[in-house]
């Protein structure tokens, strides 16, 4: 199975989301082995799972989740608030370490409640210091220098990293700069389990090009 998973980050209004949809889903063909996972903005997650609803291997995801089970947490998006909403949620993702302060502590507990109300993890790393939680079952390494930069980093490092990490049966994701034109290239190393694509994600058609390369 290939996991290509849109990570929006904090982009779009309502129109645009929706306009993304429609783009998709013109171009997009299901294959049994490529699985789609779509990450909006929390205020979106309805619309898109009720647009993208009936589609074959596409799931919605959030792209954070609170570390807080439930309560009087003013503004908080917690696990049980996504029942419903989202089957996957991305966790420890670089740009909520460096801008939000989220630490392996957090983290650990992010993955715990995602995993207690039904939210698979796609946990991610920017080398191999960062620790996994042992129940993760994705986890995508991506390199900061590699995010947004237009920088990406080359499959063979990227395969190298797999090594170190010694990851056993879990799903291996990388992300940083992945886009139409160099996807091919780490889907050849025949190691590289699925992506986890920001900037290149943010068209509905480019997306679908990119999960067409598989
Ligand atoms: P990028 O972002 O594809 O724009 O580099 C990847 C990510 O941060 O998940």
């Amino acid at each position: 199975m290939k996991y290509f998973i849109a990570n929006w980050k904090a982009n779009k209004n309502i129109g645009e989301a929706l306009a993304w949809c429609s783009a998709f889903k013109s171009k997009y063909v299901a294959k049994d082995d490529v699985v789609a996972v779509i990450c909006p903005p929390f205020p979106f997650l309805n619309d898109l799972k009720k647009e993208l609803a009936g589609l074959k291997n596409i799931f919605i995801g959030s792209q954070t989740v609170s570390s807080i089970e439930k309560g009087s947490f003013t503004g908080e998006v917690t696990a049980l608030n996504l029942v419903g909403l989202a089957t996957y949620s991305i966790i420890g993702h670089s740009e909520r370490r460096k801008n939000f302060g989220e630490i392996d502590e957090d983290l650990a507990k992010k993955t715990f409640l995602a995993k207690q109300y039904g939210l698979e993890p796609i946990y991610c790393i920017r080398d191999e210091k960062d620790i996994v939680p042992p129940d993760v079952k994705l986890v995508a390494y991506e390199p900061v220098a590699a995010i947004g930069t237009g920088q990406n980093e080359s499959p063979e490092k990227v395969v190298e990293m797999k090594k170190k990490l010694n990851l056993q049966d879990k799903v291996f994701i990388y992300g940083g700069s992945v886009n139409e034109e160099n996807v091919k290239s780490y889907l050849a190393t025949g190691e590289i389990d699925g992506f986890l694509i920001g900037g290149a994600s943010l068209d509905g058609e480019r997306f679908v090009k990119i999960i067409n390369q598989s």
